[in-house]
C-alpha cells in the first residue's frame, strides 16, 4: 500500500486547521470475554489519515506557519512481539508512514500540553469516547495551569468530524480502487453462495460459502454481520441468526460484503433456494429490480440525496398496487405512507470505511436541504419489499422478503454501479442451474 494518499489527506486537513491542533486516537482493543479479544479494527478516521494498523496510537496534526504531523505509537518490545507480533515502533513508523516526527505513546500525556499551548482551536471527536474526552480535558487543564507563565490554552474546542466527514464523503482515487476490490470479492462471495445453495441446507452453510470466498481472496472478513435469511426471515430487516433450514420453495436474502484495507462493500441479493422463481416470487422480484433501476437512473451530480429514494418508492408503490397489496393511487399510497408497511427503510446510505459511512445527509443550512450528490461520492442503492403474513395480504405473497443492493460511485455524468453479482431473474436462474 502506498502512503501518498494518507499524507495527502493529512495535508488537506492541515490546510483547514488554521493554527489549530487536531488529535486523532485510534480505536482501543476490546475484550470479547475474559482474556480473549475481538479481532482488532482501527478507528476509521485515524485510518483515513494514517494507514497505521496498530492499536495504542494517536495522530496529532498541528496547523499554522510550520505545520507538523506527529504520530504517537507503541515502542518496540521484543517480549511482546514474540507473543503478539511485529510492532513498528516510533522510528520505523516515522519513515514508513511519512510523519514529521513520532514518539512513544507513553509520552503523549507529557507532550500534549506543550503541543496545545497558544493554539486557538482544539479539534477532536468530542463525545465519541469519554476516556479520550477526559484525557484531553486533563491536557487542557495542564496548559491552563501554566497561564501565569504566559501559556494560553485553546479557547475553542471543535468536533473534528465536521472536517473529516466532509472529506470522507468524496472518495479519492485510491479509496475508489480499494472499494472496487472489496466489491469484486463480495460479488464473488454472493455468486458462490448462489452456486452452492440447495434446499435443506442451513442458512449458516451459505454464510460459510461467503466467508470462504472473502478470506480465500484476501479480504479481511465481513465488513458487517452478514444476513442470510431464508423465507419469511427476510422480513426481519436485521436478521442475523442465520441458523434456520432453507425450505425448497422459499427465497433466500443475503446481505453481505467484505472489508478490504478498511473499506466495505455492501451487497444484497435475493434468489430462490431451488434455483427457480415461482410466479409470485418473480412478480415481486421484478418490482424491486425495477425500483432499483429507476433509483440508479436518478443518480448524478447535482441530484438531491433524496431523489433516488423517491424514485424507488414510486416504483415500489405502483408495484404494491399491482400485486394487490395496496389499493388506490400511487400518489395516495405515497402521500399516506401506506407503502411503508412493505418498504420501511431508506434506499441507501454513504459507503466507505464504515458500511454506513461518515458524512451528513442534510446541508448545513436553515432550509435543511438534502445533500446534493457530487462526483466521487459512493452510496448504496437498496430497495426492498417485505411482505409479512396478515389476513388482509394475499396469501400467495405471505413471507416474501426481497432486497436488491448495489454500490455506486457518482461520476461526472451519472453513476457507475461497481458491484457486479448475478441480478436479473435470468442471470440468477442461470448461475443456479443444476444440470
Ligand atoms: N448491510 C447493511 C445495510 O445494507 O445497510
Ligand atoms: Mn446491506
Ligand atoms: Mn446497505
Amino acid at each position: 500500500m502506498t502512503h501518498t494518499a494518507f499524507t495527502a489527506r493529512r495535508q488537506r486537513l492541515l490546510a483547514k486547521l488554521g493554527n489549530g491542533i487536531a488529535i486523532v486516537p485510534t480505536a482501543p482493543e476490546r475484550v470479547r470475554n475474559r482474556d480473549s479479544h475481538h479481532p482488532y479494527r482501527f478507528d476509521s478516521y485515524f485510518w483515513y489519515l494514517t494507514g497505521f494498523p496498530e492499536p495504542e496510537a494517536v495522530a496529532v496534526l498541528c496547523g499554522g506557519a510550520v505545520p507538523q504531523t506527529l504520530l504517537f505509537c507503541r515502542e518496540k518490545n521484543e517480549a511482546r512481539e514474540i507473543w503478539d507480533g511485529y510492532r513498528y515502533g516510533p522510528e520505523a513508523a516515522c519513515k514508513a508512514f511519512a510523519f514529521d516526527a513520532t514518539y512513544p505513546i507513553s509520552e503523549l500525556e507529557q507532550r500534549l500540553p506543550d503541543l496545545m499551548a497558544d493554539r486557538s482551536v482544539l479539534w477532536h471527536s468530542v463525545g465519541h469516547d469519554t476516556e479520550w474526552d477526559t484525557r484531553i480535558a486533563a491536557s487542557l487543564n495542564a496548559v491552563r495551569a501554566q497561564s501565569r507563565n504566559g501559556k494560553r490554552a485553546p479557547r475553542e474546542i471543535h468536533d473534528l468530524r465536521a472536517l473529516l466527514d466532509e472529506m470522507r464523503l468524496i472518495k479519492d482515487g485510491s479509496e475508489i480502487d480499494t472499494m472496487r476490490r472489496a466489491a469484486v470479492i463480495s460479488a464473488a462471495g454472493h455468486a458462490r453462495a448462489m452456486r452452492h445453495c440447495r434446499p435443506g441446507m442451513a442458512e449458516y452453510e451459505l454464510e460459510a460459502e461467503l466467508i470462504h470466498e472473502f478470506r480465500h481472496r484476501g479480504a479481511n472478513g465481513h465488513a458487517y454481520t452478514p444476513i442470510v435469511a431464508g423465507g419469511h426471515n427476510a422480513c426481519v430487516l436485521h436478521y442475523v441468526e442465520n441458523n434456520r433450514v432453507l425450505a425448497e420453495h422459499a427465497l433466500v436474502l443475503i446481505d453481505a460484503g467484505c472489508e478490504v484495507d478498511g473499506y466495505a462493500a455492501d451487497i444484497t441479493r435475493t434468489f430462490p433456494v431451488s434455483g427457480r422463481f415461482s410466479t409470485a416470487q418473480r412478480d415481486c422480484y421484478e418490482v424491486v429490480l425495477a425500483a432499483q433501476s429507476a433509483a440508479i437512473a436518478t443518480i448524478h451530480p447535482g441530484a438531491s440525496f433524496m431523489a433516488y429514494h423517491d424514485a424507488a418508492v414510486r416504483v415500489l408503490a405502483q408495484g404494491m398496487i399491482d400485486l394487490g397489496l395496496l389499493t388506490g393511487s400511487v400518489d395516495g399510497a405515497i402521500e399516506s405512507e401506506a407503502y411503508k408497511r412493505f418498504y420501511m427503510h431508506r434506499t441507501g446510505h454513504w459507503l466507505g470505511l464504515d458500511v454506513h459511512d461518515a458524512g451528513e445527509y442534510k446541508e448545513n443550512t436553515d432550509g435543511g436541504e438534502w445533500v446534493k450528490l457530487q462526483t466521487g461520492m459512493t452510496l448504496t442503492v437498496e430497495p426492498g419489499l417485505y411482505i409479512r403474513a396478515a389476513t388482509d395480504v394475499p396469501q400467495h405473497l405471505h413471507g416474501i422478503g426481497i432486497r436488491i443492493e448495489d454500490d455506486v460511485v457518482v461520476t461526472d455524468t451519472g453513476c457507475d454501479v461497481y458491484t457486479d453479482a448475478p441480478k436479473t431473474v435470468a442471470e440468477l436462474e442461470e448461475v443456479m442451474r443444476r444440470d
